[in-house]
């Protein structure tokens, strides 16, 4: 996701380089086929509904959400989720590459985090920090122990200070390794997991509009694909589409299985 073709870099100027920018109609191109569960629909809906009532909210002294981490198997859906956040939102999302911050030079890590939401303080946005165990690792378990627990306190007290119209989003593949603290810090959790028979029935259809393919493509395809993330069904079934555009054929079951069959999806083994 990191390596777009469309999103562009910040500005030097700005003071931070280690970003991508997308608007948000790059957003709302890239999740024109998202499945979300009826459970993360409905906790994002309910966010932008509340954002739409910041007044009410503040006449009662409710504070609003601006926080959310997601959270689940690879390919599922997190970093969409920030994309489709931002393109409800009708706000640019700036996806911050976790690597450029931390391995570039150790010493500056604390500052470049501040960096990144001071940014985010000035220009409302969705601020998305992708992997974000790799920043919010729980302080015993770091070799670079004490300057990762500075890491973390710079973290702690920028959320902390976060407020205005921008909205932080996080996503993790390894919840158990976030500090408990950065954890309670969010006001919004999202699971993500691998796709039901519904979510795969649902993303298989997506897949499928407008490609010419047997009747029984959809059952072959949702008995096979059944375990893989909604990243695998893709390319899996990109691979079929391939090979009946090669045989100039409409989509049928046989190609399913050898693009099963040649993929050998990784959360299956
Ligand atoms: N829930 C989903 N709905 C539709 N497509 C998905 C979904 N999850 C993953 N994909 C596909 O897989 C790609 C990678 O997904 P991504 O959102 O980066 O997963 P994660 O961040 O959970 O690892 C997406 O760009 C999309 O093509
Ligand atoms: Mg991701």
């Amino acid at each position: 996701m990191s390596k777009s073709s469309t999103g562009s870099r910040l500005p030097r100027a700005k003071g931070i380089d280690m970003a991508t920018f997308y608007s948000h109609k790059e957003c709302a191109k890239k999740v024109k086929r998202i499945v979300l569960p009826s459970r993360n629909r409905q906790i994002v809906e309910e966010f932008i509904t509340i954002l739409g009532m910041k007044e009410k909210f503040e006449h009662y002294d409710v504070p609003i959400p601006n926080k959310v981490v997601m959270y689940g198997p690879p390919g599922t859906g997190k970093t969409l989720t920030a994309f489709y956040m931002a393109k409800r939102l009708e706000l640019p999302l700036i996806l911050v590459r976790l690597d450029a911050i931390i391995h570039s030079h150790l010493g500056e890590t604390a500052s470049n985090v501040r960096k990144i939401f001071d940014y985010a303080k000035a220009s409302p946005c969705v601020l998305f920090l992708d992997e974000f165990d790799a920043i919010a690792r729980t302080r015993e378990n770091n070799d670079e122990v004490k300057e990762m627990s500075r890491v973390v306190n710079t973290l702690l007290q920028c959320l902390d200070e976060f407020e205005g119209e921008s909205i932080f989003a996080a996503a993790t593949n390894l919840e158990a390794e976030l500090d408990n603290a950065i954890w309670r810090r969010f006001d919004t959790k999202m699971t993500y997991s691998l796709p039901d028979e519904v979510g795969r029935s649902e993303y298989i259809s997506l897949l499928l509009d407008g490609f010419e393919h047997q009747e029984q493509v959809k059952q072959r395809a949702s008995e096979r694909l059944s375990g893989c993330s909604y990243a695998d069904m893709e390319q899996i079934i990109l691979k079929a589409k391939r090979k009946a555009i090669i045989e100039d054929s409409p989509l049928c079951p046989a190609h399913i299985d050898d693009a099963f069959a040649e993929y050998n999806p990784k959360s299956m083994s």
